[in-house]
């Protein structure tokens, strides 16, 4: 039987109690460097794991988070947010836009292999032919209106969005010939559309130019971004964004995480486009995989390509399929340190907007059981940090210092590209006027131990390669839950209602504080969480899974670690408007994740300047379709052609945090 507490969660009012805060004033709003009074943040070597007094019980109705149980657990009134803390919800284009060969677009990667593979993607209506892709979606390219709507509801004062690159430049090439670019006049007009009514309606857009959905002529031209010219093109069609909408948009993210693009697109095989992998067993997919070449490795084979000018790591000119994901990320890093170049020569100083990247990744946090001794404790942080270095420093350490982070060299050897002088200085504070985070759950990390009791060493730097870097990261994080890469991670907290996403609201104040630590005075406008947010645990993923991380905690004597749910509170399709609508884990969520970055800001003194929640409305999510449901809007995509917005609670609920928490002018 499950022993259900309602909403046990662990609020930590100290994930980093233990830090000694010389001075907790907030940073000033403009151009500030990242507090540098922090004496000792909890980034990865000083973690601190809440103790049981530590631990506040929350229970999950709004009403109880609304009385605020949080307060309880402090002496003086609450620091609120500054008043210019950009507050909104994120989407991306493919996933919400629809119109996908309307008004001149062109084919991006999503669509083609949606409509070549459609059984790799979830769906529960299979005689509905949309509903495999994202052909029509939230069909917000003709319903913006409705969005802005729901928006209003969660008083947001940014909405961020992207651009799709195929809408403006259908083969994915932008070209000025005399004075005149080759743009689909019908797409500038739908972003100026879009622009337009945020500005109006007193919402500042914050724009991704890219969010996964690379035109796909260029993936049939050169392997999209496995060749070096994706660098070029991605920086001209930026130009052409600038150049065009920057009068109003003051705000450019230049990519949305590129380790998932390029680790789930290049490296993973079936599940993300363009479907490539290294040829190590792709995983599994539940459904029929009729047309997916899963013996072969990668389920496309595209022309020769050259993958980097001048590269001497490379025999041949073009990467091993192996080393796809590791030199996707290369170009894709250096394509936004081109971007943001062209902004900075020509644009920024007359546009004054600002641009950087967005980078995923989860907190790492040291692995502590009942077991652990102090020594054992003191390496497990540094193996955190090791462990954070290679899963999100491999993406901030090149747009913030200019090059891979030292460890991540080291342990993948000579398989890993080089950056060029050139590209060095490019690089350098390519974000360095804010850097852009999406953070969603956490992850152990520790040293594991040999049998005999010895610590596994990392690959000397001989051994260093793709495969003993990456084996190593994944296993040693997977343990007790798995194996290989494709395992979900013993991360902490409860099972949301996507397979990889666990509720622990304390990481997003780690991870702040990591990223705080680690590039103190280089980041001039803060950090901003670009995507935070869960899908409410549904019948598929709930039941065992929350059952595995109760009992888990249990048994290695942190049952505090385990958060845990009602049964009335899963997803449930049949009851709209009580599962569906009245989203509590949601709201749950949100309580915990905000409060924690309000502590990171007010306590610990971390810059951070705004939050979008993950997702305004329910949405195309992936290969998982529409299935899975990450909005704070419903949207019945089966049965409904008008695609009627139904805000649940959660919307409500944000709006009401943010008229508490963050100053009001
Ligand atoms: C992010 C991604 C979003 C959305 C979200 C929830 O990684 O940027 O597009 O899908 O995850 O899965």
């Amino acid at each position: 039987m499950k022993t259900l507490s309602v909403f046990t969660t662990l609020l930590a009012v100290t994930a980093a109690k233990k830090c000694i805060v010389k001075d907790t004033s907030a940073p000033a709003a403009d151009d500030v460097a990242l507090n540098s009074e922090v004496e000792d943040v909890a980034g990865a070597d000083d973690v601190a794991v809440p103790s049981d007094e530590e631990i506040v019980e929350v229970t999950g109705s709004l009403e109880d988070v609304e009385d605020s149980s949080v307060e309880s657990a402090e002496e003086t009134p609450k620091k609120k947010l500054p008043a210019d803390f950009k507050w909104g919800a994120a989407t991306a284009a493919y996933q919400v836009e629809g119109a996908w060969n309307e008004d001149g677009r062109g084919e991006s990667v999503w669509d083609h292999f949606t409509h070549l593979y459609p059984k790799n993607v979830e769906s529960g209506d299979r005689t509905n032919p949309d509903s495999t892709n994202g052909n029509v979606a939230c069909d917000s390219y003709h319903k913006f209106d409705e969005d802005v709507k729901m928006m209003k509801i969660m008083k947001a004062n940014h909405y961020r969005f992207s651009i799709s690159w195929s809408r403006l430049f259908p083969d994915g090439e932008a070209k000025k010939v005399n004075g005149k670019w080759n743009v689909n006049e019908k797409g500038t007009q739908y972003y100026n559309m879009v622009i337009d009514t945020l500005l109006e309606n007193e919402i500042t857009p914050l724009a991704t130019l890219y969010h996964w959905d690379l035109p796909y002529a260029l993936h049939e031209k050169y392997g999209g971004w496995l060749d070096y010219r994706s660098q070029d093109d991605f920086a001209k069609y930026a130009e052409y964004c600038f150049e065009t909408f920057g009068d109003r948009v003051k705000g450019w993210i230049t990519i949305n995480e590129p380790w998932v693009n390029c680790v789930s697109g290049y490296r993973l095989g079936p599940g993300k486009a363009p479907y490539r992998c290294t040829g190590e067993a792709p995983r599994k997919l539940q459904n029929d995989t009729t047309g997916l070449d899963l013996e072969g490795g990668c389920s496309y084979e595209i022309g020769p390509s050259q993958y980097y000018k001048g590269a001497e790591v490379l025999p041949a000119n073009r990467a091993p399929q192996r080393l796809e994901d590791v030199w996707c990320s290369h170009n894709i890093l250096i394509a936004h340190a081109k971007a943001v170049n062209v902004y900075r020569k020509k644009f920024q100083k007359k546009q004054k907007g600002l641009i950087g990247i967005t980078i995923d990744g989860e907190a790492q946090i040291p692995w502590q059981d009942a077991n652990t001794t102090p020594e054992e404790l003191e390496n497990n942080k540094k193996y955190a940090n090791l462990a954070a270095e290679f899963r999100i420093g491999w993406y901030s350490d090149p747009p913030m210092v200019g090059d891979y982070p030292a460890s991540v060299k080291q342990r993948m050897g000579k398989d890993m590209p080089v950056f060029t002088p050139e590209e060095k200085k490019l690089l350098k504070g390519s974000s360095s006027d804010f850097l852009g985070w999406n953070t969603y759950t956490a992850h152990w990390a520790e040293q594991v131990k040999n049998e005999d009791g010895t610590y596994v060493q990392p690959p000397t730097d001989d051994e260093a390669s793709f495969e003993t870097s990456k084996q190593d990261m994944w296993d040693d994080n997977c343990r007790g839950r798995g194996e290989g890469w494709s395992c979900i991670p013993p991360t902490l907290g409860s099972q949301a209602g996507s397979s990889w996403n666990t509720k622990y609201g304390p990481t997003i104040r780690v991870g702040l504080n990591w990223f705080a630590d680690r590039y103190k005075g280089l980041i001039k406008n803060g950090i901003i969480i670009t995507e935070n947010g869960c899908a409410q645990p549904n019948y598929k993923v709930s039941r065992a899974n929350d059952l595995v991380t109760k009992e888990y905690f249990e048994s290695i004597g942190q049952p505090e670690y385990a958060d845990t749910y009602d049964e009335s509170i899963i997803e449930d399709e049949s009851n709209i408007e009580g599962s569906i609508i009245n989203d509590e884990y949601r709201i749950d969520w949100y309580a915990q994740y905000l409060e924690n970055l309000r502590l990171a800001y007010a306590e610990d003194g971390v810059d951070v300047r705004g939050y979008m929640a993950w997702s305004l409305v329910d949405n195309f999510e992936w290969e998982n379709g529409y299935e899975t449901r990450f909005g704070m809007t419903y949207i019945d995509f089966y049965n409904d052609d008008e695609r009627t917005r139904i805000p649940k609670k959660s919307l409500e609920f944000l709006g009401q945090w943010y008229l508490e928490n963050v100053e009001q002018a």
